[in-house]
C-alpha cells in the first residue's frame, strides 16, 4: 500500500472518537468538548494569561498557546483540543489594526471603504499566522492518540463585522448598510476573507488539525437573501477549497441563531456536521437535521453556569434525542467566564455515563 498523506491521516484519525463521530459513525457515550473550554473560567489559564501580557500576544507564542490548549483537555479529559487562537487573527493578519482592550472586547480600525480592503496586505499570512501552525504542532506533539485537535476560522460575514464595524455591534447597522447599499462594494471583502480563511484553514490541517470548525457566530442577524450571499455561498467555497486539497477532513459549520435556515446552510454548503444554537429544538434536530449531517450542539452555556439537577437533566435530554446517530456533545455557544470548573468536570461525568 502507498503511503500517501491522505491514508496516514484517515489510519491516525480511525480510533478518535470524534472523528468517528464526524464521519457519522454513532458512538456511545459521544464525544464531547466545548466551545471556548479553554479561556478565563480556568484559574491555571488566568495565570498564563498574566504571564503572556495581552491577549493577542498569548495566541502567538506557541508553547503557550499549545499549553491553554492542553489545560482544559488535561482537566477534564475531554474528546478533542480546540486550538487556541481567535477569529480576529485573520483581520490582524491582513494588517488591519487589532487590540483586545481590557474589559472591553475587540478594538479594530475598520474598513468601509473600497480603498480601505485593497490596502490590506494579502501577501503575508502564512508568515504572520506561523505561530499559530507551530502551536498546532506543538500540541499534536503532546496529546494523547485518542483525543481529536480541532482547528479553526471565523467565517467571512463573521469575521466581515469586527471589520466593518470595528469591534463588537448590537444592530450592525454599518456592516449591514453597506452589504445592502453597495453588495458589489461589499462582496470584495468577503472574498478577500474566503481566500485567507481557506489558506488559513489548509495550513491548520498540515500544522495537525484533525477536523475544523467554522464559526459564524452572527449568521442570525441577516435576512434570507444576504444570508445565502453573505453565508452559505462564502463557506460553500471555503469548503470546496479545503476539500480540494484535504478531502477526508471532517468540517463542522456553526451559523448561529439561523433557526429552519441550518437545514439549507447543512445541504448548501457541504459541511459534514452542524454546530447548533441552543433554540433549536430537539426532536427538529433529529428529525430535520441528523438525516443531512451530524449534529453537534447544544447545551445552553448559561445551564452550565447554573449547575446541578437542571443541567443534568437538559444534558440527558439531549443525548437521549439526539445520540442515536453521528453526534458530539457540546454547548450552544461558548462558556461563560464566570463558570465553576466543578460544573464542567459534572457535565464531561454524566455525558460519558449516558
Ligand atoms: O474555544 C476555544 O477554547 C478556542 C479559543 C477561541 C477563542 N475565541 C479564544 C478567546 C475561539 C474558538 C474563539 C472564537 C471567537 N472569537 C468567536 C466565535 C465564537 C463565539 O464565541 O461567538 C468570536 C466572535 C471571537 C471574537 C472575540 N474574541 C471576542 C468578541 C472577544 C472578546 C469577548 C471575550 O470573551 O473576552 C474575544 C477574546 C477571546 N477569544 C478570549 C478568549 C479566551 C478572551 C481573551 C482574554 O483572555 O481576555
Amino acid at each position: 500500500m502507498s503511503l500517501s498523506t491522505s491514508s496516514i491521516a484517515t489510519e491516525s484519525t480511525v480510533t478518535k472518537k470524534l472523528t468517528q463521530a464526524l464521519n457519522g459513525k454513532r458512538t456511545s457515550p459521544p464525544p464531547i468538548w466545548l466551545m471556548r473550554q479553554a479561556g478565563r473560567y480556568l484559574p491555571e489559564y488566568m495565570e498564563i494569561r498574566k504571564s503572556a501580557g495581552d491577549f493577542l500576544s498569548l495566541c502567538y507564542t506557541p508553547e503557550l498557546a499549545a499549553e491553554v490548549t492542553l489545560q482544559p483537555v488535561r482537566r477534564f479529559g475531554l474528546d478533542a483540543a480546540i486550538i487556541f487562537s481567535d477569529i480576529l487573527v485573520i483581520p490582524d493578519a491582513l494588517g488591519q489594526n487589532v487590540r483586545f482592550a481590557e474589559g472591553e472586547g475587540p478594538l479594530l480600525e475598520p474598513v468601509r471603504t473600497s480603498e480601505q480592503i485593497e490596502r490590506l496586505d494579502r501577501g503575508g499570512l502564512e508568515d504572520r499566522l506561523g505561530p499559530v501552525y507551530q502551536a498546532l504542532e506543538c500540541v499534536r506533539k503532546e496529546l494523547s492518540p485518542d483525543v481529536a485537535l480541532i482547528g479553526f476560522a471565523g467565517a467571512p460575514w463573521t469575521v466581515a463585522t469586527y471589520m466593518v464595524e470595528g469591534g463588537g455591534s448590537r444592530d450592525f447597522s454599518l456592516v449591514k448598510g453597506w452589504a445592502f447599499s453597495a453588495p458589489d462594494e461589499f462582496q470584495r471583502l468577503i472574498d478577500v476573507l474566503v481566500e485567507a480563511t481557506s489558506a488559513h484553514l489548509i495550513s491548520q490541517i498540515a500544522a495537525g488539525a484533525e477536523a475544523l470548525q467554522i464559526f459564524d457566530t452572527w449568521a442570525g442577524a441577516l435576512p434570507e437573501q444576504a444570508f445565502i450571499r453573505w453565508c452559505v455561498l462564502p463557506v460553500k467555497e471555503i469548503v470546496s477549497r479545503v476539500r480540494e486539497k484535504h478531502p477526508r477532513v471532517p468540517i463542522i459549520g456553526f451559523p448561529r441563531g439561523v433557526g429552519v435556515a441550518y437545514k439549507m446552510y447543512g445541504r448548501e454548503t457541504g459541511v459534514n456536521a452542524l454546530s447548533i444554537d441552543s433554540s433549536v429544538p430537539l426532536a427538529w434536530a433529529a428529525s430535520d437535521l441528523q438525516p443531512i449531517c451530524v449534529v453537534q450542539g447544544n447545551l445552553d452555556p448559561a445551564m452550565l453556569l447554573a449547575g446541578g439537577k437542571p443541567m443534568i437533566s437538559a444534558a440527558k435530554d439531549i443525548v437521549a434525542t439526539l445520540g442515536e446517530r453521528g453526534f458530539v456533545f457540546n454547548l450552544g455557544h461558548g462558556i461563560i467566564r464566570t463558570t465553576p470548573p466543578d460544573h464542567v468536570a459534572a457535565l464531561v461525568e454524566e455525558v460519558r455515563a449516558s
